[in-house]
This record gives structure tokens, C-alpha cells and sequence, in this order.
């Protein structure tokens, strides 16, 4: 999924620092979550896993993937579909016709024609689609015909779709002023690769400064935002799609209300204190810090904070990625991910 900071990337650079560190298994706290990559990568490895995320579309992730331990059978759904199972419930939604509904009306040119603002985020067909699909998903969930987990993987399977046929740049901080072709692709569900564990996992929506002092574990990784791009207004429509409350602020892009999903860690003067409160606050045996060379948390304030708990080690990987100058040419700018690692004073 397209994801800012999203480490599917990485996992394998992440991996090689803990097994150089000669860490086999325990219980790892992925705090800041996202999409739950790590969390998943982990957990295939047979770590005990605790993540968590402020996002509610993250919390919906990880409960499909983290906590969720196997593939459900759907079998309440029998007056419904014949012999049920995942396959079979995935292209029934794919099937439903579509209908107006809150995305419809909020997100699409062709809903929004009479209102304010006209947003251009979705296709109408697709729009009608992730509303026939969302209203179905509740409708089980609220008629008791799907159990907790099936409703996460039914959503999660919905959610993981939706940006690949966003008329967006990545986030939906924006629409595109040009259409992306990618919005005229028809929306397909895709059945999620859900992960068998006989290990209890565990899966928070909070904040990572209030739920640390509850967290009691081995490698506690942290993945915080670098910048000031805020997740609550850059991926709002995921939320909205993911909570169903239909909520939304008449404003250009739509937003919805985010008053306390906003993040310290995207504030210059907020940053280097909720850093160092996480870390002071952190009861583990090792700390997996992932940052880049562009992060607002200056290089010596992380490496201040981090040495009070023990000795730091710095890892990096250059990554070169493309970024536009002024004449709209691509340059190729490098930029460093780094991994601090610490094993915490006894
Ligand atoms: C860099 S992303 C994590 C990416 C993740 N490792 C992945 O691979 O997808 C940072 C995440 O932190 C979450 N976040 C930001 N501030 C938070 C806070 N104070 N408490 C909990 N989650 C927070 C955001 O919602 C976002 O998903």
C-alpha cells in the first residue's frame, strides 16, 4: 500500500541489524505501526507481537493481520452465500452493485456537482463501489452475521484497495488536478494474506506516549513520522472509510474531524520532547529506532536521548528516491534511513 514512511522496503535492513544483534525470538512492540509491515514480518518469524497506531485504519490492519490468527470460515454468512468461505465472501462484495452513498456524494466529481466543494478523488463508479461495499461490510458486522475478526479482514481487504484507484499523488492531502488512469481502474477486493500463529498477539489504537506505560518487552521498534505531514489530514478518507461515521468538515479536500489524532512527533517544537518521553518510558530490553537524515529530531538530540538508556549503534541504507527541482525535472536526491539500535542498561 501506498504509505508514507512505509517500510516494506526495509524489512530485510531491519532484520539484518537484529540478527546481527543475535536477538532469535520474544515479544516485539512495533508502537508506531502503519500499515503493520514490520509487525507482520516479525510476527511470520514467530515473535510474540504487540502494535499499536493513533490511526483507526492502522488498528483495523493489525487486528486482520497481528491479532487475527486464522482464516475464518465466514459460516454465519450461509443464508447468504452457498458453503461460505473467504474466496466466495470477497466476490460477493466485488459483485454488489453500486450505490450513492457518503463517498459517493463527498468524493467524486459527479456526487459533489451541486455542492461547495467539487472533489475529485474517486471515479463515480468506484466511489458507488467502496459505498456498496462499506455499507455491506457494516450491515453484517451490525447484524451479527460476521464475527469481530471477519469484519477487520472484510475491511482491511477494502482499505488496502482503495489507493490504487485514488485520483491522488500518494496522499489525500489532494486530488490531482489531471486525472490519474489509475481512478478508472475498476475496484477489485483482494483476498488479505492473513498470517496462522498459535502466539497471542495484541493490538492498541493509542497514542505511543500513553501506551508505552503499559508495555512491558524485548525489541521495542519505533517508527515515528520524520516530518510535518500530519497522517490524520494526509490519509483522511481511509479513516473515514475505516470508522464509517460518515463525518466530514466542508472544506476543499473534505477532511474529516482530527483534533486528537494529531501527532507531537510532526511538530519541530514538539518532536524532541515526546521523543525523549517515549524513550524515557520505554521498559524493554532493546530499542529499534528508524529515522532518515530528513527527520525533524535533530541527529544529536536522538542520539542524547537514546544514550541514556544504553550504548547507541547506527546503522544506515542509502535510498535513492526521486525528487522534482523547480523546472519540474526529476533530480535524483539520496537520502539515508537509518536504524539506531540500543541494548538498554540493565
Ligand atoms: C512512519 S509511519 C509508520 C510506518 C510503518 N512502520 C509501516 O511500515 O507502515 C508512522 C505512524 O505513526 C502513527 N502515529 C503518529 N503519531 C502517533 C502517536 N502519537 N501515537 C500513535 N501513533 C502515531 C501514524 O499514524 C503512522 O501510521
Amino acid at each position: 500500500m501506498r504509505y508514507i514512511g512505509n517500510k516494506i522496503n526495509l524489512l530485510e535492513f531491519i532484520n539484518s541489524v537484529v540478527e546481527e544483534n543475535n536477538i532469535q525470538k520474544g515479544t516485539l512492540c512495533d508502537i508506531f505501526s502503519g500499515t503493520t509491515n514490520v509487525a507482520k514480518f516479525f510476527k511470520n518469524k514467530g515473535f510474540k507481537i504487540i502494535s499499536n497506531d493513533f490511526m483507526n485504519y492502522s488498528f483495523v490492519f493489525q487486528n486482520a493481520y497481528i491479532k487475527n490468527n486464522k482464516i475464518p470460515n465466514f459460516q454465519r454468512l450461509n443464508k447468504i452465500i452457498d458453503k461460505p468461505n473467504i474466496f466466495k465472501v470477497i466476490n460477493y462484495l466485488n459483485s454488489l452493485k453500486g450505490k450513492e452513498g457518503f463517498i459517493y456524494n463527498n468524493y467524486c466529481i459527479e456526487g459533489t456537482k451541486n455542492s461547495n466543494y467539487k472533489r475529485n478523488y474517486f471515479s463515480t463508479e468506484n466511489a458507488k463501489k467502496i459505498d456498496a461495499i462499506r455499507d455491506k461490510i457494516e450491515e453484517w458486522k451490525n447484524s451479527k452475521l460476521i464475527s469481530k475478526d471477519e469484519f477487520y479482514i472484510l475491511l482491511t481487504s477494502l482499505l488496502e484497495v482503495v489507493p490504487s484507484v485514488s485520483n491522488v499523488a500518494g496522499t489525500y492531502g489532494a486530488f490531482m488536478k489531471i486525472n490519474d488512469p489509475r481512478m478508472f481502474k475498476t475496484l477489485m477486493l483482494k483476498v488479505p494474506n492473513l498470517i496462522k500463529s498459535n502466539i497471542k498477539n495484541d493490538c492498541y489504537q493509542e497514542d505511543s506516549n500513553k501506551l508505552i506505560n503499559n508495555i512491558f518487552c524485548d525489541i521495542l521498534y519505533i517508527d515515528p513520522p520524520y516530518n510535518n505531514r500530519q497522517y490524520a489530514t494526509n490519509y483522511h478518507i481511509l479513516e473515514s472509510i475505516s470508522v464509517w461515521d460518515k463525518k466530514i468538515m466542508d472544506t476543499k479536500t473534505g477532511l474529516r474531524p482530527y483534533e486528537n489524532q494529531i501527532s507531537k512527533y510532526c511538530k519541530k517544537s514538539r518532536c524532541i520532547e515526546a521523543f525523549e518521553d517515549l524513550i524515557n518510558n520505554a521498559e524493554c530490553k532493546y530499542i529499534l529506532f528508524s529515522y532518515n537524515t530528513e527527520g525533524i529530531i535533530p541527529y544529536n538530540e536522538i542520539m542524547r536521548i537514546l544514550s541514556q538508556k544504553g550504548d547507541v549503534k547506527i546503522y544506515e541504507k542509502e535510498y535513492r528516491r526521486y525528487k522534482s527541482n523547480c523546472n519540474g525535472n526529476n533530480i535524483k536526491s539520496p537520502l539515508k534511513e537509518l536504524l539506531f539500535f540500543v541494548k538498554v542498561n540493565s
